[in-house]
């Protein structure tokens, strides 16, 4: 890491262990049962995060990318902000064209990435320790959704939260969210949004079950994570991934499909639970957007939108809004 990084553990090994506890016992005995999409990204599941983004199907990372090569520019001068803050950086890969835009236009003094896995931060920190060897690195592990209190206090800001990441929480998690991140910043800052649009359903499905298998294996890696963390025996040979348009609800499920009968122990819980054959578990939602959903989003959270980049196709969006 260069001289001026610094990593903040704001989600301590045994915070993590207790939310992960509590979340998997209530979604295991839930019904339909479910669990966190966070609990995807151990070291390997960031890889594999990493590789979903360069699969063919996979339109969003791409589509993203080109956004912002398009928009950096406008975006650093129009925000004029001294400090980066990016929610759920990971390898922070499209990120350095903001950098490098705010960079040109004279005014960033520091990058603040969070992320909850410190596997993909670490990462990201060491790279980006070489490559910007004048710029103020101050990585945080925490977790978006439970903990912004180490968000500077000082200076300009602007938040990015990339990736269609909004996507993942639910509408109530949605909001609250928006919400906090509104009150952690003052009238004037920016909040960078990525969000992924509705577009047909043939296109959506295949971005989240591509034909080489690795998004059914990062979905299957949180079985992995349950097994290791939590002494379960769960068979993620035995579970089928399974991508499914909900066109009510405007996003894709990514469920894990039990192909038999089966009672799953999870020792560190001294629980047991059955899966009936066929019953599917939901882990995780990624919520597609009209643009004027978006918009209103925003604006109940207290954010007016200023720009809005969209591909010609209509699948992706960059909007860029101020806290009022
Ligand atoms: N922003 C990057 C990565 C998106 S993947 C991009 O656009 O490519 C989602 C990232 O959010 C992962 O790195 C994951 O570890 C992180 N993440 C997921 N849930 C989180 C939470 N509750 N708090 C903090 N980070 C979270
Ligand atoms: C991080 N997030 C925006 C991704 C998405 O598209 O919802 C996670 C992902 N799930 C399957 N593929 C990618």
């Amino acid at each position: 890491m260069n001289r001026l990084s610094a990593l903040d553990v704001h989600l301590t090994p045994a915070d993590a262990d207790r939310a992960l506890r509590e979340d998997a016992r209530a979604g295991l005995t839930a019904t339909p049962k479910e669990l966190p999409p966070k609990y995807f990204y151990d070291a390997r599941g960031s890889e594999l995060f990493e590789e979903i983004t360069a699969l063919p199907e996979y339109y969003p990372t791409r589509t993203e990318r080109a956004l912002l090569e398009e928009s950096a520019a406008a975006i650093a001068a129009a925000s004029g902000a001294d400090t980066v803050v990016e929610l759920g950086s990971g390898s922070s890969a499209k990120t350095r064209l903001l950098l490098d835009a705010f960079r040109a236009h004279g005014t960033l003094r520091r990058y603040v990435p969070q992320d909850v896995s410190e596997a993909a931060l670490r990462g990201a920190l060491t790279a980006l320790g070489a490559e910007y060897p004048d710029l103020e690195l101050h990585g945080v592990v925490g977790d978006f959704t439970k903990d912004l209190g180490f968000l500077p206090k000082r200076g300009r800001r602007m938040v990015a939260f990339l990736g269609g990441t909004i996507g993942n929480l639910r509408p109530r998690e949605r909001a609250a969210f928006l919400a906090h991140v509104r009150g952690a910043l003052e009238p004037g800052e920016q909040l960078l949004l990525g969000t992924g649009l509705v577009i047909d359903e043939p296109t959506l499905v295949a971005a989240y079950d591509d034909a080489q298998g690795i998004t059914a294996e990062f979905n299957r890696n949180v079985l992995h994570v349950l097994n290791r963390e939590l002494g379960a025996d769960f068979e993620p040979a035995a579970f089928t991934h399974r991508a499914v348009w909900a066109a009510e609800d405007e996003w894709i499920e990514m469920r894990l499909r039990a192909e038999r009968a089966m009672r799953v122990r999870i020792a560190e819980l001294d629980l047991e639970v059955e899966f009936a054959e066929g019953e599917e578990m939901r882990t995780e939602i990624s919520a597609k957007f009209q643009p004027e959903g978006v918009r209103a989003m925003l604006a109940e959270a207290g954010f007016d939108l200023v720009r809005w980049w969209a591909d010609p196709e209509r699948r992706f969006a960059v909007s860029l809004s101020t806290a009022v």
